[in-house]
């Protein structure tokens, strides 16, 4: 490998942590532990993030489509974020993390909103890592969110470009992700950041997300070294000699 290769790390890490249910089955353990696992798995993995030098890292906590789970796992979720705000948000801000959340806040119990409110507010000023917390969020939701406030700030369809249309999506701040993270051994998107994603790097591992650490980071970093990416051009090489 070149050292421009190794020097290579992608900027926007986005991850879906899948596997949280199935790590608790396996030790015969209600699923709310897996995702109480999970949220440990995520801490050392912002650290892991900002030892990396990367600068974002976005993550699939809650998704438009998890009500339709068993209320006792909905009402356990949102517990345990609650929770995990008052546990850890002066560590994430020690660690100069920045907070954001992105999703349709209407849905959520005015609690929830009011501890996202005050972990945004207090992180603000960090500049190591921006971790991006997916929740109640959909892609198609937030397709639909930018066009109707594209609509609303009297954006004209001539106007309207995708550049433009990127101004109004939750994630207008960042830069689109370079490599997507799946654990759990699912293949899909999941109606993740669908419109984000148009020419990421898609990495699918089998490890359980409560089990995902510093080692299978690194792996999907190195994958994402190997990948050409060539964002719909051709990859330049030097012209070739013609016989005369
Ligand atoms: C998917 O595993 C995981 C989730 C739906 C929840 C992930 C949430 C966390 C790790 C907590 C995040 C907390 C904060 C504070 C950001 P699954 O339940 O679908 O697992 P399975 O596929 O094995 O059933």
């Amino acid at each position: 490998m070149s050292s421009d290769q190794a020097a290579l790390v992608p900027r926007h890490v986005a991850i879906v942590m899948d596997g949280n249910g199935r790590w608790a089955k396996k030790r015969f353990l209600p699923r709310f532990f897996g995702h109480k696992q999970g949220v440990d798995a995520l801490v050392k993995v912002v650290q892991a993030c900002i030892d990396r030098n990367i600068d974002y890292l976005t993550v699939f906590a809650f998704s438009s489509e998890n009500w339709k789970r068993p209320s006792d796992e909905v009402s356990g979720l949102m517990g345990l974020v609650l929770a995990a705000v008052s546990r850890y948000l002066a560590r994430m801000g020690a660690m100069g993390v920045r907070i954001r959340i992105v999703g349709d806040r209407d849905a959520v119990s005015p609690k929830l909103r009011n501890a996202w409110n005050e972990a945004e507010a207090a992180t603000a000023h960090n500049t190591k890592l921006t971790l991006s917390v997916a929740f109640n969020y959909g892609g198609r939701w937030d397709i639909v969110q930018a066009c109707k406030s594209a609509m609303q700030a009297g954006v004209s369809p001539e106007a309207l470009t995708e550049s433009k249309l990127s101004e109004f999506m939750a994630m207008s701040y960042a830069p689109d992700p370079d490599l997507f993270i799946r654990t759990g051994g699912e293949v899909r998107i999941s109606n993740f950041l669908l419109w984000q994603v148009a020419y990421t790097e898609f990495v699918f591992s089998d490890c359980l997300w409560p089990e995902f650490g510093e080692a299978q980071l690194d792996a999907a970093i190195e994958a994402f070294r190997e990948r050409d990416r060539r964002f719909g051009g051709v990859k330049s090489t030097p012209p070739t000699a013609v016989a005369a």
